[in-house]
């Protein structure tokens, strides 16, 4: 194979070697444990692994510890209380330094705030807040005294948020007077209200000031200001410990039906693969400044910025804003202001830079990179280039990860201190985890050939069930290949000769836009919520910047035309409330037909491979194949109307 070996001084250099396959192969259960063991453990495990109740896997059965002493205290007793953990960067272009000692004594007053509130280990406490070093401080705080976290993405909207909350069963909603969105400041404590409304369980709305609007609604009694609780709390806390299969946060994703899916994560099992897989994959050193740049909502900022570079007591970058704010070259600004020496991005912000054109990073000293990383989808060769070249200066590995919500933590990715890499191909998976690629019957596809992407074998951080729905996880992940006792990961995938693992697409409705997961049941249901909508069919079109882009074919009630404009922008702004912004259709195609099965199901691979130019599907188990004539004569009708607009 050509690709890009590891650069000498890299590899010199490397956390990780090339033996660590061999030897987590040897046993992967004692890998694990060593791994465990570079945690903090208040009374060590008997068991490592315990499949007595699989799907749902016992980790490190009978230890105890607890994660905010792991991902914070450590550090200060270990004498690094005055380095930094977190540099934060606001959108407006403020900035906050934070030591590991002044993050201890902010989780500390807030712990001992919420446990004054009534708020124990078991609770849940749902996170509706912008990226802030209080989102972080808020989510040690809960892991100090057991209480379940559930962050929920600030541009969601007021149902998706309630949703969430009501899932959950959420005592205590923590959120913001308001948001910075894209320059803007916007009011979201009214969305707050909304979401909480006649939720009775919701005992308290904590609220963290960050854009300063007048007249924040409040209900006395309820709710609360952080500012306040926390200046009246001491910042000395005494820790608890937790069983290591603890929950420690749900996280909600979208699957096939229109109901997000609450993955629950635990405590030991998941921390030790958050911890080791950061140390391993984004090579950490005491001096690095890494910089991970999701929503601290989405699984990626949880496991590789919330706990595991905590845990390795990293010095991170938070920022708040989105990445072209105020201007596109943000991101490379913040890369030479402050330094950073590891930055893990995604494929859709890399194409967003690329048509920039490589002046844009060439304008900043980018000299500090020293590695780089990709996630939420496979990136093309072509960017994965563009991103090598321009702003790793052909220096910086890159290390491409493969994982998911459920997984909890990366499981293929490469070593870049070991991994010759191929772009476009996250690897092969990490030491200690195996993933195969088969077919329906699970039988291995051949070199080249595509199948689905399964999971052999138990790894620490998978998730242990659906909050509240059990059955669900077990029919989703784990019934198609019972026998085996596989995880069916719900991606294609081939395997090459060399064993390196490509990511095709989704096998199932899940549409991925700019790495982010939306489920088209869940985009149906939003849109068929319209009055002037009958049916809908959501299906992803292939996009050049975000992967994905949502293409909405709907039958309306009235007789609204096909260039009925009006009626996109009234079905947009309608998705947008019910689900949130970044839901919203790029297209909106009136229909009088759709295509369905016999019984009823809507054929959304066919629509979807016509929007990708790949026509001609086989329509012979539609009830009538003249359907997709229908809707192939209003796509290109639509399709010629918004080229020439
Ligand atoms: O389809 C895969 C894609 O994102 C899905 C998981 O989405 P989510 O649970 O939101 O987690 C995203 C971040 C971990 C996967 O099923 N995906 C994620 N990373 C990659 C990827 N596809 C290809 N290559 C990747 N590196």
């Amino acid at each position: 194979m050509t690709g890009y070996p590891p650069p000498p001084g890299f590899a010199a250099r490397a956390n990780v070697g090339p033996e660590v396959y061999a030897q987590a192969e040897a046993d992967p259960f004692a890998f694990w444990a060593e791994q465990a063991g570079r945690l903090q453990w208040d009374t060590p495990w008997d068991t490592v692994f315990d499949d007595a109740e699989m799907p749902t896997a016992r980790w490190f059965g009978g230890g105890r510890l607890n994660v905010a002493v792991n991902c914070v205290d450590r550090h200060v007793t270990a004498g690094r209380g005055d380095d930094v953990a977190l540099h934060w960067v606001g959108e407006p272009g403020d900035g906050r330094t934070v030591t590991w000692a002044q993050l201890q004594d902010d989780v500390c007053r807030l712990a001992n705030a919420l446990t004054g509130l009534g708020i124990g280990a078991g609770d849940r406490v749902v996170l509706y807040l912008p990226v802030l070093v209080e989102t972080v401080v808020a989510t040690m705080a809960c892991a100090r005294i057991g209480a379940v976290v559930s962050l929920v993405f600030g541009g969601f909207s007021a149902d998706a948020l309630r949703f969430r909350v009501a899932d959950t069963g959420a005592k205590l909603l923590i959120a913001s007077d308001g948001q910075f969105r894209r320059g803007a400041a916007v009011a979201v404590k009214a969305t707050a209200d909304e979401a909480v409304a006649g939720l009775d369980h919701v005992e308290h709305v904590l609220v963290v000031r960050r854009t300063g609007e007048a007249d924040v609604p409040w209900t006395p009694g309820r709710d609360l200001w952080w500012h306040e609780l926390l200046a009246a709390h001491p910042p000395v806390h005494e820790p608890a410990s937790f069983d290591a299969e603890h929950p420690l946060f749900i996280v909600y994703t979208s699957g096939t039906t229109g109901r997000p899916k609450g993955l629950v994560h635990t405590t030991g099992g998941y921390l030790t693969q958050a911890s080791w897989t950061h140390w391993a994959l984004f090579d950490a050193k005491d001096d690095d400044v890494y910089w991970c740049q999701a929503d601290l909502a989405w699984v990626t900022a949880h496991t590789y910025v919330l706990y595991g570079p905590t845990s390795n007591g990293t010095t991170q970058v938070l920022y708040e804003g989105s990445p072209l704010t105020p201007h596109p070259g943000r991101h490379f600004e913040v890369i030479a202001g402050l330094g950073v020496t590891v930055y893990y991005t995604a494929p859709t912000l890399v194409r967003t830079f690329m048509k920039h054109g490589p002046e844009l990073p060439a304008g900043y000293d980018l000299s500090s990179l020293r590695l780089l990383g990709s996630v939420g989808e496979a990136i093309n060769p072509e960017a994965w280039r563009w991103l090598h070249e321009h702003v790793g200066g052909a220096r910086c590995p890159i290390v491409d990860t493969w994982w998911q919500s459920e997984t909890g933590a990366a499981v293929i990715a490469p070593l870049p201190g070991v991994t010759v890499l191929e772009p476009g191909s996250a690897t092969v998976p990490l030491p200690g985890l195996a993933a195969a690629v088969v077919d329906d019957a699970g039988e291995q596809t051949p070199p080249g050939v595509e199948g689905n992407l399964v999971l052999t074998r138990p790894w620490p951080a998978m998730a242990r069930t659906v909050w509240g729905d059990h059955a669900r996880f077990v029919a989703s992940y784990w019934a198609p290949y019972a026998e085996r006792g596989w995880y069916l990961a719900g991606d294609s995938a081939s395997v090459d000769e060399a064993g390196f693992v490509w990511i095709g697409g989704r096998i199932d409705d899940v549409l991925n836009v700019s790495g982010h997961r939306l489920s088209s049941i869940e985009l149906e249901s939003a849109l068929v919520s319209h009055p002037r909508v009958a049916e809908a069919a959501v299906v992803g079109a292939p996009d050049d910047v975000t992967g994905q882009r949502i293409v909405a074919f709907v039958i309306t009630r009235d007789d609204a035309g096909a260039d009925d404009s009006r009626l996109a922008e009234e079905l947009r702004a309608h998705v947008a409330l019910r689900v949130g912004a970044i839901a919203k259709p790029r297209e909106v195609v009136v229909v009088t037909d759709l295509p369905k099965t016999r019984s009823g199901k809507i054929m959304r691979r066919l629509m979807a491979d016509m929007t990708a130019g790949r026509g001609g599907g086989d329509t012979t188990s539609l009830t009538d194949p003249g359907s997709m004539t229908t809707v192939e004569r209003a796509w290109d009708a639509h399709a010629a109307l918004r080229d020439r607009t």
